[in-house]
């Protein structure tokens, strides 16, 4: 029977279970994939944590325990294996990247057809099933604050799996990139055209030592309320400031919130509409996909527990 990892109850990553269900069907205008890596990203144990019991409760289903609970795994790559009937632009055995979905922390998963992009033949799986919710979001925060040639741009929380595209992404643009990170991953960040810098206590300083010529936009990868201020600081407009996570000072600040909360701004058809360049252009090598960790479908825990700690350079991936 194929497998799923599904929460059993609100909490720690202990209350994950593999449960076997049955294949999956496809509905009239959807597919089914085999997955082949699924991509693990924060809202992952954000979840079941209990901190969005709100957006959990939609998920709730009167059939049991396990459906009450939400569906883990919005991203993912693998092969086709069913066509619903309305379905013409895909075919059983098509290597796809398959993105926004629910539930791809499976052997087999649903998908709407328009949730599927060709993945290139030249990007691994692990690399294919991690990219495209940190890489869009990425690529949002700076649309959204028109980073570009000409610019410095501060990034908070340089060497995450949002953090590590937004440096390359900002580079890749021609702007002047400041990052910060643990010192362990300085060198990471310099490979990637960045200037380093430590994060806590004299931050202000130090970024301001290393842009003597000032800060002209920031994205905010960390949450901190030190990662706020000091973009409040140096950025003088406030529409050049972008934060992808935090508190609620960030929208009272006057900043472009990124998410999916009240107020915030999603960026769905921005995101849907780059997906295929982002696939690309990692295919193409311009883009790297780091992974931190590879972890097989049954140790999702563990693959949780270090992506809580907070301090994993690149993505985490479960391989069915
Ligand atoms: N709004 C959206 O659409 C969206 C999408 C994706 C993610 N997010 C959110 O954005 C956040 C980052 O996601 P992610 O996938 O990049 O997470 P991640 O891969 O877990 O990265 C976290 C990074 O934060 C850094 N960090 C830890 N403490 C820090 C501090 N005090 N100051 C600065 N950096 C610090 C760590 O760097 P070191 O290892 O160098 O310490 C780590 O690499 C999460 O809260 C996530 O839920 C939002």
């Amino acid at each position: 029977m194929p497998r799923t990892v599904r929460p059993t109850a609100y909490g720690t990553p202990d209350v994950l279970a593999i449960i076997e269900t049955p294949m999956p069907r496809p509905a009239a205008d959807g597919v089914v994939v085999q997955v082949r890596a699924a991509g693990v990203n924060p809202i992952d144990w954000k979840l079941y944590s209990g901190a969005f019991h709100t957006v959990a409760d939609k998920h709730k289903d009167s059939a049991g325990l396990a459906e009450t609970m939400p569906r883990l795994g919005l991203e993912c790559a693998g092969v086709v294996t069913a066509i619903g009937a309305d379905v013409t632009d895909a075919r059983i055995g098509d290597e796809v990247i398959v993105y926004p979905v629910a539930g791809a922390y499976a052997d087999y998963v649903t998908a709407p057809a328009t949730s599927l992009i060709p993945k290139p033949a030249g990007l691994g799986w692990p690399e294919a099933g991690s990219l495209i919710l940190a890489g869009a979001t990425a690529m949002h925060a700076l649309h959204a604050t028109t980073v570009g040639q000409g610019d410095t741009v501060l990034i908070h929380g340089g060497s995450g799996g949002v953090g590590l595209l937004a440096v390359q992404l900002a580079a890749a643009a021609g702007a002047t990139v400041i990052a910060t990170a643990a010192e362990r991953n300085h060198d990471l960040l310099r490979e990637l055209d960045a200037l380093p810098v430590n994060y806590g206590p004299g931050l202000l300083d130090r970024v301001r030592a290393a842009a003597p010529d000032g800060v002209t936009a920031a994205i905010d990868c960390a949450g901190s309320d030190e990662a706020l201020d000091t973009s409040l600081e140096l950025v003088t407009d406030r529409r050049r400031i972008a934060s992808i996570t935090g508190t609620d000072r960030r929208a009272a600040a006057g900043i472009k919130v990124i998410g999916n909360g009240p107020g915030q701004d999603a960026g769905a058809e921005y995101r849907n509409t780059i997906r295929s360049e982002l696939a690309a252009r990692a295919a193409s090598g311009e883009l790297r996909v780091l992974i931190d960790s590879i972890y097989p479908l049954d140790e999702a825990a563990q693959a949780h527990k270090a992506g809580i700690a907070g301090h994993t350079p690149g993505k985490l991936v479960l391989v069915p």
